[in-house]
């Protein structure tokens, strides 16, 4: 019998020709935005699906899987999986794929660079300036930023990810440190130093950027002390999972000048965003977009899609998470 699939959320069309290719039924919500829990379980309740692309903004947990006990696999359209509870998936012999595109790795690490170099040249400072109309006259003075050329970037995290911001960095003429939980070759081979420890890497490094997924270890990896670890006139690049950072803290530190300043495409409470965060001056927000170029969405769309239709030809789709 063909299979059939719910998709939370538009996403880039060719998934769903891939799945109809295959003789697929698909369904996708057409509310526009982000589903609630309630209305996932509403969402699945109406047919008995096989399978569910679903996205980082749905929470799947062990109530999402009891309501819909005909879905055998989760495809999630992100990297990151931390929105699926796999302890429950795995107990009910429920699998769980996500989707992580090489070319999602470069915009993410594309992203990254970009926001660190805004941050630098104070690049978004500037332009509301100028768009204020309060631009009279060149200054010397003016807008006076950080250089990178010879400065440390010190990264949390050595998978593809942080393995492409270390050569994008080297190639600003950047030092690379980094440390995460085993040494990567490929980063010891482009000349990135390893460091065993988060405590000794942050005040080595003039710029911090993290990229470790969300799991109950990296929670609050970044907290106050943390911060008052790192140089009073560091950057703290975000581009993983906003709870790696403690939010509360990382705002007082930027209103104290604990630390120069932050760029987060990510939040804690996701989207709201920690009170007191968007009056900064030295921070730049971005809502979660660093893999949204158009070639990382495509990739990442295939990528879901073959895990589904692999799945039920009987092979072991190459991205599943949970354990077999
Ligand atoms: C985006 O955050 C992803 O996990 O792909």
């Amino acid at each position: 019998m063909s299979k059939t699939v719910f998709i939370t959320q538009r996403i880039p069309q060719r998934a769903v020709a891939m799945l109809r290719e295959k003789g697929y039924g698909v369904d996708v919500s057409l509310r526009g935005r982000a589903l609630t829990k309630r209305q996932l379980i509403r969402a699945l309740k109406k047919k008995s699906y096989d399978a569910v692309l679903s996205l980082l903004t749905d929470t799947i947990d062990a109530e999402v899987f009891d309501a819909a006990p005909s879905v055998k696999l989760y495809a999630n359209y992100a990297s990151g999986f931390d929105n699926i509870d796999l302890v429950a998936a795995e107990q009910r012999g429920i699998s769980v794929a996500n989707a992580p595109a090489v070319s999602t790795a470069e915009a993410v690490a594309e992203h990254t660079i970009a926001l660190m170099m805004s941050l630098a040249t104070r690049i978004v400072e500037a332009d509301r300036f100028v768009r204020k109309g309060r631009y009279k006259g060149w200054a010397p003075l003016r807008f006076i930023g950080m250089d990178l050329s010879g400065k440390t970037l010190g990264l949390i995290g050595a998978g593809h990810i942080g393995e492409r911001v270390a050569v994008l960095a080297r190639g600003l003429g950047m030092n690379v440190l980094y440390t995460d939980i085993a040494r990567n070759q490929s980063l010891d081979h482009a000349g990135a130093g390893y460091i065993a420890t988060i405590d000794e890497l942050l005040p080595r490094a003039d710029v911090v950027s993290l990229h470790v997924p969300l799991i109950p270890s990296t929670k609050h990896l970044i907290t106050a002390a943390r911060l008052s670890r790192m140089k009073k006139d560091a950057l703290l690049i975000n581009t993983s999972r906003g709870a790696v950072i403690d939010e509360r803290a990382l705002v007082e530190a930027l209103e104290q000048r604990i630390i120069r300043g932050a760029a987060l495409d990510v939040f804690e409470f996701e989207p709201r965003l920690s009170r007191g965060l968007a009056k900064l001056h030295n921070v730049i927000l971005t809502p979660h977009i660093a893999s949204a170029s158009a070639q990382a969405r495509i990739e990442m769309a295939e990528l879901a899609a073959h895990n589904i239709i692999d799945f039920f030809e009987g092979k072991i789709p190459a991205n599943i998470v949970t354990k077999k």
